[in-house]
């Protein structure tokens, strides 16, 4: 077992108190509505979670590997200033988040590399994408799985799916709309005969065979190739090196596509695609109380598979299994909460990680 725990929670309180000093500031109250709770904030990382299940037919449970908290593992030992950087983002976020609780509306101040906020963004977002492609035989990777992918994207960040028709009473009033528009930029080809690509990020490198990513600071980037080990996806989380940023999908599981089986409609970009702006699994990858740092998004204590019926009780409540951040097949999953949307949302803020989206 291994964990890796940043508890920067401390630091943050021992900072402030060295600033109140230094500028001589006497002990002003603070607003209630900009008081930030960094106490359960940590970079959990718990590899038990990832071992095991290694067989390679297509079944629900196969697929279980978190392999976003993986790379971050793996990014996180390679990087110590990473942990920081993140932890940074974090308390941006919840800043941004109480500022538009506490109904202080005015337009977020620029600067500050991620640390000043304003409340969060509340305009349309346009997101350009470019796919990476590193396929077996040209043409592999067809346009209507481009154009499909693109397509269930788009239905998915506004609002559109078909499936949220069976959103449960008890979550309705949650259903969010994220207003994100995302484009086809461009395409990018090349063939390989390599079986597995595996999860640290050597398709997003050229030297070794790879794609480096076009443009991150304004382009959300996809990569398409064979990951192995029956893993669908993984992303990367805001705060992360610019030429590792973006979202990687298996072949299989690229769009409209028959060989994907159950997790063959689209839904795993959707699912990358909210880690690349910062969600965290639904059930925030551990027990009842380690959160997903979304206030309206019940706890639990496990990922959910296949399609669950409503309820499914875990923790105490019913868990959202048809969140996008849970592990259930793709046509069972078919919404975003409201308070995703505002944690999303928080990062298109002046100085925010993904501000360049909205210049
Ligand atoms: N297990 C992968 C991850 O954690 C992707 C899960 C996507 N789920 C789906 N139904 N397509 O990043
Ligand atoms: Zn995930
Ligand atoms: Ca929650």
């Amino acid at each position: 077992m291994k964990k890796v725990f940043f508890a920067l929670a401390l630091l943050g309180v021992v900072l402030v108190a060295c600033d109140d000093e230094a500028s001589g500031v006497e002990n002003e109250p603070i607003a209630q509505e900009e008081l930030v709770d960094m106490s359960d904030f940590s970079l959990y990382v718990e590899a038990d979670d990832f071992d095991s299940k290694s067989t390679s037919s297509k079944s629900a449970s196969v697929f279980e590997k978190c392999v976003a908290m993986k790379n971050l593992e793996y990014r996180l030992e390679k990087n110590k200033g990473l942990a920081k950087k993140m932890y940074d983002i974090e308390y941006a976020t919840r800043k941004a988040i109480a500022l538009k609780k506490g109904g202080q509306g005015k337009p977020g101040n620029g600067g500050g590399g991620g640390g000043e906020t304003g409340p969060i963004y509340e305009g349309a977002i346009t997101i350009p994408v470019v796919v990476n492609i590193i396929e077996k035989n040209a043409g592999q990777v067809t346009t209507a799985h481009i154009n499909s992918q693109i397509a269930i994207l788009n239905d998915d960040f506004n609002n559109n799916n078909s499936g949220t028709s069976g959103v449960p009473s008890a979550f309705a009033n949650l259903v969010a709309d994220v207003n994100v528009t995302f484009t086809l930029a461009g395409v990018n080809r090349k063939t390989s005969s390599k079986a597995s690509w595996g999860t640290n990020d050597a398709m997003k490198d050229p030297s070794q065979g790879g794609w480096a990513p076009t443009d991150p600071a304004n382009t959300l980037n996809l990569w398409v190739c064979e990951i192995g080990g029956g893993i669908l996806g993984y992303a990367q989380f805001p705060g992360g090196a610019p030429e590792t940023d973006g979202v990687v999908i298996g072949t299989d599981f690229f769009g409209e596509n028959s060989a994907g089986g159950i997790y063959g409609h689209g839904r795993t970009a959707t699912h990358e695609v909210g880690h690349w702006l910062n969600l965290r699994h639904i059930w925030g990858d551990g027990r009842c109380n380690r959160d997903d740092f979304v206030a309206d998004t019940p706890k639990s204590d496990r990922a959910n598979y296949n399609c669950p019926t409503y309820p499914t009780t875990h923790c105490r409540s019913a868990d959202m299994t048809m969140n996008y951040m849970d592990y259930v097949q793709d046509d069972c999953m078919y919404m975003f909460t409201t308070g995703q949307n505002d944690r999303m949302r928080a990062l298109f803020v002046a100085g925010g990680p993904r501000a360049g989206f909205v210049n």
